[in-house]
């Protein structure tokens, strides 16, 4: 395959607004992508600091929102179509008897079950798209396999994707499809910010993240975003397979 062109190679990011999202979207702009952003706030989608070639506006934590995300998406001028299933969220943070059961419904909404809906649409509109082939990255956690007090709905929502994830590269046409998970390390984004505010009631190791931004080793957001570019150029030149149903964990990388 090619490098990648505007006209025939397309990059998705949900939660493109900010954050990794947003530094995946800069990165592979810059690599030659055109990028088509979903996010909930459409002020903030309309000022996105990216060119968009196209959007949607979609509470991706709302089921009836989620179901028609991508639903209408066209691939037909494009060779290659990325997913970057990441937009996510922390909330509620607390003891599991006090949390809301709304919030933490909605969590696993967003972080459990969208990135597995959405995966699903773009993937039958792909199935439906001649001479088009699809890749999918779902952002994950090392939450996703172990617990994390004060953690239960971020831990148990990440760990039902990654389980779905699974399933889907066990089902996938893996000519046409594929589908990997990317843990991208303690990043700074706002939901770093979010972690170190919290009490040591709410969350017991609060103190193991205050330290890393202390010492300065939170990985910037242009660390998993660099990644996510050399891991689809290796892909499209060949010189390295899509790690297709593998979850990568870049803590430590
Ligand atoms: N930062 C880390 O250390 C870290 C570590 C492991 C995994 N991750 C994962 O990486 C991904 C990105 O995290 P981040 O650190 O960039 O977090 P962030 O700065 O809090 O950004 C989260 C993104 O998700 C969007 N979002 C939140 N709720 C949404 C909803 N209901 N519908 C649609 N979009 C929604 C946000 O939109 P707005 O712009 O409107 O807020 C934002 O774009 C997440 O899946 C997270 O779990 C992050």
């Amino acid at each position: 395959m090619t490098s990648p062109s505007a006209q025939t190679h397309l990059a998705i990011v949900t939660g493109v607004t900010s954050g990794i999202g947003l530094a995946m979207a800069k990165h592979l702009h810059q690599a030659g992508f055109s990028i088509y952003g979903v996010a909930r706030n459409a002020q903030k989608l309309a000022d996105c600091e990216v060119p968009l070639v196209g959007s949607q506006c979609c509470d991706l934590s709302e089921l009836t929102a989620l179901q028609a995300c991508l639903r209408d998406l066209d691939l037909s001028t494009y060779q290659y179509a990325v997913l970057i299933n990441n937009a996510g969220s922390l909330d509620p943070i607390g003891r599991f008897e006090s949390v809301e059961p709304a919030r933490v419904a909605q969590t696993m909404v967003l972080n459990g079950l969208a990135p597995l809906v959405v995966s699903g649409n773009f993937y039958r509109t792909l199935l439906a798209t001649k001479g088009c082939v699809g890749r999918v990255v779902q952002l994950t956690s090392g939450a996703a396999h172990r617990p994390i007090a004060g953690w239960m709905s971020y831990c148990a929502s990440k760990a039902a994707m990654w389980r779905g994830t699974e399933v889907i590269a066990s089902e996938m046409d893996a000519s046409r499809c594929q589908i990997m998970a990317l843990s991208p390390g303690v990043v700074a984004t706002a939901m770093q910010a979010q972690i170190r505010a919290q009490s040591h009631e709410a969350m017991p190791d609060v103190d193991w993240f205050r330290e890393l931004a202390a010492q300065d080793k939170l990985a910037s957001p242009d660390k998993p975003a660099r990644y996510l570019v050399e891991m689809l150029l290796a892909d499209l030149d060949g010189t390295r397979q899509f790690p297709h149903g593998e979850s990568i964990d870049l803590f430590d990388a």
